[in-house]
């Protein structure tokens, strides 16, 4: 994957420079807030993919750089919402924007990334039907993602969330956005063809990256993931490792870590607790397994395209597998 982790290094100050023009603006203090996480780091995953299918579909990578922009201008308008539902206070190794800067302006500052998603969007290159074409990728995203994050917080009071609602849920709050990566890569490089097909393939990536995230929540290293540790779990989220957990545990664990689960506040102990029993379940080993499935699906997509650059496939095929390895 260090092939992949060195293009997003090239690409990634375009990326960047283009995002800290278009948040120029007064009042200052709002557009501080809404540059402090885009400016903050984050993988760029969502533009290099839109700037990879756009290459392996024979457009430019320059012609995709306002689509690329706008797709990261949305990603963190729903973190900076995400994090004021799920009571995140550490995103990227830093503090999050509510916390430094207030709920009322973070709310405002998450409106301000989401307008300009579209003004970024808006100033591609393009004839006016693909450029309209890409608006209306961008918006169906916006509109599922609302949907799924609605799912993923009415599952909170619910213990009868099965995996399929589940996988549906987070086909809306995380696959919609890489989807529209996909589709959006298609429409730069003027192949309206393959938007439907590229928007299937980003979905597909879109959840099995969930699940891992979903897995890193539980074990990874907070120093590399830059989030806090056992968020989900503080939360009460119905994450396909706690599905399976309390189908798998014997009743009485199942029943602890359903208690656990429900407590308005959680102590650091009682999250250790709940960890360890979601591990001893064989939750993790299957969610695993899951999302490879996934990535299994997603590949077999990319391997029926006709492709014009091969090593922008390669790297598309690398982020693929990045997706499911990675530590962060
Ligand atoms: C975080 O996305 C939100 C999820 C969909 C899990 P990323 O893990 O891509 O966040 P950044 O942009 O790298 O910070
Ligand atoms: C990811 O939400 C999806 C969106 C932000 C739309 P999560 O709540 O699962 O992701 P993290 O763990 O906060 O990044
Ligand atoms: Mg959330
Ligand atoms: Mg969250």
């Amino acid at each position: 994957m260090q092939r992949l982790i060195e293009y997003i290094n090239t690409i990634k100050p375009k990326v960047d420079n283009y995002i800290a023009k278009v948040l120029e603006g007064e009042p200052g203090r709002l557009y501080e807030a809404a540059r402090h996480l885009p400016l903050k780091g984050g993988k760029r995953l969502r533009p290099a993919l839109l700037m990879l299918v756009a290459k392996a579909l024979g457009g430019k990578e320059e012609e995709a750089l306002p689509a690329a922009a706008s797709v990261e201008l949305l990603h963190n308008f729903t973190l900076v919402h995400d994090d004021i539902m799920d009571r995140d206070e550490m995103r990227r190794g830093v503090p999050t924007v509510h916390v430094l800067y207030g709920e009322p302006l973070a709310i405002l500052a998450g409106d301000l990334l989401y307008a300009k998603a579209y003004e970024a969007l808006l100033k591609t290159q393009k004839s006016p039907d693909l450029v309209k074409r890409m608006a209306e990728y961008l918006t169906w995203a916006a509109v599922t993602v609302a949907e799924g994050q609605a799912m993923d917080m009415m599952f909170e009071e619910r213990w009868d969330v099965s995996e399929e609602e589940y996988l549906e849920m987070i086909a809306k709050k995380t696959g919609a956005l890489f989807g529209a990566c996909g589709a959006i890569g298609a429409l730069v490089a003027e192949r309206p063809d393959y938007a439907e097909k590229m928007k299937e393939f980003g979905v597909i990536l879109g959840k099995a990256f969930q699940i891992k995230d979903d897995i890193l929540s539980l074990v990874g290293d907070e120093k590399v993931t830059g989030k806090p540790k056992y968020n989900d779990l503080r939360e009460g989220k119905k994450t396909l490792l706690v599905i399976r957990a309390l189908r798998s545990l014997p009743p009485e664990e199942a029943e602890e870590l359903k208690n656990i689960l429900s407590k308005e506040e959680k102590d650091f102990e009682e999250l250790e607790r709940a960890a360890s029993l979601i591990k001893k379940s064989g939750a993790l080993e299957y969610a695993m397994k899951v999302a490879e499935q996934l990535e299994a699906r997603a590949r077999e997509i990319l391997s029926q395209l006709e492709v014009v650059d091969e090593e922008a496939m390669d790297l598309i095929n690398e982020l693929l597998e990045f997706a499911v390895k990675r530590e962060f």
